[in-house]
């Protein structure tokens, strides 16, 4: 495995690849990796000649009084495990690297509608700040295709527009989420847990799967539904921003008639920002709203 820091030397191997005409996929990451990511990189290998992964922890996309500063780093054992899993090129770039006039007056991009909904209603800022990064990791890698965690579903669709927008020829792969065994979304964040939180944490996916059978029931509207998952998860001692029940494609409110459903989630556990998701394809289409 190929280690660069630099764009100069990231640019240099993958204009040798291109000349090969390798397939080039890339797995944007903020490091701290758990098998989630190890299964991005895994499907990118079967789908490309060449994989990046990038390990970068992005200062814009967070906000004022976030994790940023604490976020984990745990570069050396990161690399241990991109390394096992066969990578090809990791690109881990400092500061001054992706922003070189700073992160004030940095240019950004903004996907509108999508950006300002759930998490971005309590994240204002967020996803610009992830479009803006991941659009200079797709500029200078220039992969064919990128793959990204489906936990972070509102992410997956904000990237795609994106692409679909700006024009930028790379496919975009969401992949299924990873769970602990006890149902609980791997994440980086899991970490900030203390153990008697930890245990706790695994309703939040439980409080997804009750919404979902009664979705299918479909004897409840869905304000009820989601009224309810909001209780049980602040009975838990969990702070939920929101529970909400959208439209797979576009995480509009549904309509009657609709069938491929999202439901979607964000608590706080303790110090912990938890999100998850759950598909919901209705066998009958929506009767009840
Ligand atoms: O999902 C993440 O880890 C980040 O949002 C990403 C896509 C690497 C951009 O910083």
């Amino acid at each position: 495995m190929e280690t660069v820091y630099s764009l100069e030397a990231l640019r240099h191997t993958i204009v040798g690849w291109r000349r090969t005409g390798a397939r080039i996929a890339i797995v944007p990451t903020m490091g701290n990796l758990h098998a989630g990511h190890i299964s991005l990189l895994e499907r990118a290998r079967l789908l490309a000649d060449r994989t990046v992964v990038s390990i970068f922890v992005n200062p814009i996309q967070f906000g004022k009084g976030e994790d940023y500063a604490r976020y984990p780093s745990t570069l050396d054992a990161d690399k241990e495990k991109l390394a096992e899993a066969g990578l090809d090129l990791l690109f881990a770039p400092n500061l001054g690297e992706l922003y070189p006039g700073g992160i004030e007056e940095d240019t950004r991009i903004t996907v509108p509608g999508l950006s300002t909904i759930l998490c971005g209603q309590y994240r204002p800022g967020h996803f610009s700040g992830v479009a803006t990064v991941v659009a200079k990791l797709f500029i200078n890698v220039q992969p064919d295709v990128a793959l990204f965690g489906e936990k972070d579903y509102q992410q997956v669709l904000i990237v795609k527009r994106m692409v679909h927008d700006l024009l930028m020829p790379v496919e975009i792969i969401g992949m299924p989420i990873i769970r602990e065994a006890d149902g609980l979304a791997m994440s980086s964040r899991n970490a900030y847990l203390k153990p008697d939180e930890r245990e706790r944490a695994s309703k939040i996916f439980a409080s997804l799967n009750a919404a979902a059978t009664k979705l299918g029931q479909q004897t409840q509207s869905l304000i009820a539904i989601e009224t309810a998952a909001m209780a049980e998860l602040a009975a838990a001692g969990f702070r939920p921003e929101y529970f909400s029940i959208r439209r797979a494609a576009d995480l509009t409110v549904p309509q009657l008639e609709d069938r491929s459903l999202q439901i979607l989630v964000a608590a706080w556990l303790g110090g912990a920002r938890l999100i998850d998701n759950v598909r919901v394809e209705l066998s009958t289409p929506l009767a009840m709203l």
